[in-house]
């Protein structure tokens, strides 16, 4: 496959997760994808030529990402855990929490970045994509 002429410039957090993995070796060999950068709070142990790595450790701020998230065209979001590995609390604070902060962020630097991030509605769970989304459009779709 030839490259397009404009590549485009892709996010992916919980890049160290299993979908997040997947997401990272899809993205990595997609020719329409120029640069990925990966952002976790562990390092992938892994290095290629598109690849940027960030390490962050609290995403209940996600302020210092301003800067590498500026000049993205979109966001696969892969950061969560299961219920019942954490307290009904903390499930909470890294579903929903972790992913209204990092939109908040997103949303100032890279204002037309696509945001796509996993939810389990009912008994299933979907891939979401929200463009330009808004803080508080996140806070109403996770019921805060
Ligand atoms: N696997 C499935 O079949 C499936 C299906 C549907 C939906 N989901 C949902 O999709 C999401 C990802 O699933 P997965 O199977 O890829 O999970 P996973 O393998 O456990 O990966 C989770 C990712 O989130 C990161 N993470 C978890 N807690 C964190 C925290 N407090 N701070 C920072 N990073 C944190 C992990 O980082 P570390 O590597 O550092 O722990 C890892 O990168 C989860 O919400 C899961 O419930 C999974």
């Amino acid at each position: 496959m030839t490259a397009p002429e404009k590549q485009m410039r892709l996010v992916i957090v919980g890049a160290t997760g299993m979908v997040g993995g997947y997401a990272l070796r899809y993205a990595l060999d997609h020719p329409a994808v120029g640069c990925v950068t990966a952002i976790g709070r562990r390092a992938l142990g892994i290095s290629h030529r598109k690849l940027k790595e960030i390490l962050h450790h609290d995403f209940a701020d996600c302020s210092t990402l301003a800067e590498p998230l500026s000049g993205q065209d979109a966001v696969v979001f892969c950061l969560g855990t299961y219920t019942g590995s954490v307290s009904d609390v903390k499930l909470r604070t890294i579903t929903a929490g972790y992913t209204i902060e990092f939109a908040r962020v997103l949303r100032t630097s890279s204002s037309t970045a696509a945001f796509s991030f996993l939810r389990f509605p009912s008994g299933h769970w979907l891939m979401e994509e929200k463009p330009a989304l808004t803080s508080a459009a996140l806070k109403d779709f996770f019921g805060n």
